[in-house]
């Protein structure tokens, strides 16, 4: 049987009506929310799972109906190895990786590993809000990498599976856990250990089954992925930091509509103020937490004790001067004055 006249004729006009609201703009499928995913490696209850958190709660009240924030934790979307690739091929929209893992993308940042840099997390706030500081959220882009904003964890701790900690000396042979960072495994080098890098979601395991003996971090994390339970000893030696910069793809970003790109950097700088203000009590809190359950000994440190630490540790300074720059280490260094 052919077609009726009339059933042709309905069948073209539906098919007209529907390429037409395909094609224009402003229509029901037009706008569907812009779907950001943000993506880290913490639990949720340190300071950047807190702060990504309230990222998304801001975001999606100033934008209501145009973006949604979907925001994924403990590297259950992406871990250390993959997630600045995710990023830059569009498969998430937001990451805030440590600081130390942005070497491969320009050697500058390499600034914030030196160990005993800064002398607490105010100086370190004080250098990322000067202009050379943030002159340093925009030193990716040609690499695709746009930062928005830098988030505090804190200072970071040394922890070991040996009952002796103080000295250098104790970690003399040990093998270290590290980020993915040159001048965290020059530090330990210097300190005659041995560093291996790895992923922030293996550790617990490795220390746990003797693959490496300690690892350098903050109290939220030791506290959060349980690192004190399969660690003898933390000392206290506040040698270095980690903190993150919140980065996105530059190209997606561009392209955004002036009043998202709006709402998003508003809602970004409400979310970096009221993580920097936790960070400092979360640290305080789980360092407490730490002492409380009894199974990692706290080592306390005199000043003298940390001299030592620096002085062991100085020749780092000299190795990765060259790639950094002596100018931006000095605007670091007024940051503690
Ligand atoms: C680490 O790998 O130890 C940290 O950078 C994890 C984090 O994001 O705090």
């Amino acid at each position: 049987m052919t077609k009726s006249p009339t059933l042709h004729k309905r069948t073209l006009l539906a098919a007209t009506l529907l390429a037409g609201v395909l094609a224009l703009p402003g229509t029901a499928l037009a706008q569907s929310p812009i779907v950001i995913k943000f993506s880290h490696v913490v639990a949720e209850q340190t300071p950047k799972g807190q702060a990504a958190l309230k990222f998304k709660e801001v975001a999606e009240k100033k934008l209501p109906g145009k973006v949604q924030v979907q925001v994924f934790p403990s590297s259950q979307l992406f871990g250390d190895a993959k997630e600045l690739e995710a990023v830059l091929l569009g498969d998430v929209q937001f990451i805030a990786p440590s600081l130390s893992k942005f070497d491969r993308y320009t050697k500058k940042i390499q600034v914030f590993d030196l160990p005993f840099l800064f002398d607490d997390i105010d100086a370190v706030d004080r250098f990322q809000s000067s202009p050379a500081g943030k002159g340093l959220l925009t030193s990716m882009t040609s690499r695709g990498l746009l930062g928005l904003g830098y988030w505090h964890n804190g200072m970071k701790q040394l922890s070991t599976n040996k009952d002796k900690l103080v000295l250098p000396e104790d970690v003399k042979g040990l093998k270290f856990r590290i980020q993915a960072s040159d001048v965290l495994e020059a530090q330990f080098r210097a300190l005659g250990a041995n560093p291996q890098k790895m992923a922030f979601a293996e550790v617990y395991q490795a220390l746990q089954t003797g693959v490496v003996d300690g690892q350098e971090n903050t109290w939220s994390n030791i506290y959060s992925q349980k690192f004190y339970e399969v660690q003898k000893t933390i000392a206290e030696t506040n040698h270095g930091l980690i903190d993150y910069m919140v980065v996105t793809n530059a190209k997606w970003w561009d392209g955004l509509p002036p009043d998202v790109k709006k709402g998003l950097t508003e809602a970004m700088d409400e979310a970096t103020a009221y993580g920097n203000k936790l960070a400092s009590d979360i640290n305080a809190a789980d360092k407490q937490k730490i002492a409380d359950a009894g199974k990692a000994k706290i080592q306390k440190l005199s000043k003298q004790d940390v001299a030592v630490w620096r002085k062991a540790m100085e020749p780092v300074w000299k190795q990765f001067e060259g790639g950094i720059g002596r100018d931006l280490i000095d605007s670091a260094l007024k940051s503690n004055q």
